[in-house]
């Protein structure tokens, strides 16, 4: 199990370290677990004046799995776009394929008050969210800025999507449906655009292959107002990349915090980078305040989907249910005046439940 740490900035290197506690205790217990660590974004711009390195990403490359903290941060926030620490996380989607984005948003029972949604919305909320992630507006071209006839600037982006990106996305999306609830709900926004009027026929046609699978669409803007109206009418959202984006941010507040929410991002063969889904949070960055839980999660990720391992997955997961039971709240999940503790409190008591377990 060779896995690339890829740390970043902000608080990612504070969430990581957390997560690599948890793959030590594995490590000790016996899974051939070999890690070795690397810069990205704004730690690749400092290290080696790109954010993605030539050495991060062969690294990357060569190892089973990645697990990514942040990236991204003031300091960088000047640089032109190429160099900014965003393309390093964008660019190693692309070098490795990662198409398939699945993000799941689920409410632990422990923290119901935490979501600022009533708890009756969101109790027993259990979501997925499966983002398209190497094509639409995020890398179509051409795109850029130039002058236009009447001399004002401009600047523009380019959506596009290929018929062969829709197809293998659905898919993951119906299988990912298949093996839970057997609902499909297709997002996009073909009242409007091009590309979501071929997303939609596409998806509609793979469909035939899923009789099981009970497929619905929904307009974006439609989705992200039932998202926050009824979260339990959905089972599984397949969306492109940008509407993706959005939605799953909306929808990590519904199980609470943020700092909740783990990702994976897979490629054909289930390679995968697995990361927290939120950012690198440089306002308590180095502050040991950053909930680690997300990151710990994603690893549970990394067991289930790139090892196959669902036992070793669980196990994580049930420690992090663990110490939410015995009542630790990092910051962002705690209710107003009940205690918190930080970052490497709460690592330790997952370290501390796993082994238990
Ligand atoms: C995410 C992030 C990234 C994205 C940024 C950091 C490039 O918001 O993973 O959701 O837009 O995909
Ligand atoms: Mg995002």
């Amino acid at each position: 199990m060779k896995i690339a740490i890829l740390p970043g900035d902000g608080i990612g290197p504070e969430i990581v370290a957390e997560a690599v506690k948890v793959l030590e205790v594995l490590r000790r217990d016996g899974l051939p677990v070999v890690t070795e660590v690397a810069p990205i974004g704004g730690a690749g711009y400092d290290a080696a004046k790109r954010p993605l390195p030539e050495a991060t990403l062969r690294l990357a490359q060569a190892a089973d799995a990645v697990l990514m903290g942040a990236v991204g941060g003031p300091r960088y926030d000047a640089l032109p776009r190429e160099l900014r620490p965003e393309q390093g996380i964008l660019g190693i989607r692309k070098a490795l394929g990662l198409f398939a984005n699945l993000r799941p948003a689920i409410l632990y029972p422990e923290l119901a008050a935490a979501s600022t949604l009533k708890p009756e919305v969101v109790a027993g909320l259990d979501l997925m969210i499966v983002r398209e992630l190497t094509g639409d507006i995020y890398f179509g071209q051409p795109r850029g800025r130039r002058t236009n006839a009447r001399g004002e600037e401009e600047g523009f982006d380019t959506m596009l999507y290929s018929v062969p990106e829709i197809e293998r996305i659905a898919r993951v999306g119906f299988e990912t449906a298949r093996a839970r609830g057997r609902r499909l709900c297709s997002v996009d926004k073909a009242n409007v655009l091009d590309t979501s009027i071929l997303w939609r026929e596409t998806v509609s046609r793979v469909a035939a292959d899923y009789p099981d699978v009970a497929l619905s669409h929904m307009y974006v803007d439609n989705a992200a107002m039932q998202l926050v109206r009824n979260p339990k009418q959905f089972d599984v959202i397949v969306t492109g990349n940008i509407f993706g984006d959005i939605l799953s941010d909306e929808a990590s507040m519904l199980a609470g915090s943020i700092g909740m929410l783990p990702s994976a991002s897979l490629d054909a063969s289930a390679k995968g980078l697995y990361e927290p889904i939120h950012g690198s949070a440089p306002d308590i960055a180095g502050q040991g305040k950053a909930n680690p839980l997300a990151t710990i999660l994603s690893l549970a990720m990394m067991f289930r989907y790139t090892f196959r391992d669902g036992a070793t997955a669980a196990r994580i997961e049930t420690a992090v249910r663990g110490v939410l039971r015995q009542g630790l709240r990092t910051a962002d999940i705690a209710l107003p005046g009940e205690p918190v503790v930080g970052t490497s409190r709460m690592g330790d008591a997952v370290v501390a439940a796993l082994q238990q377990a």
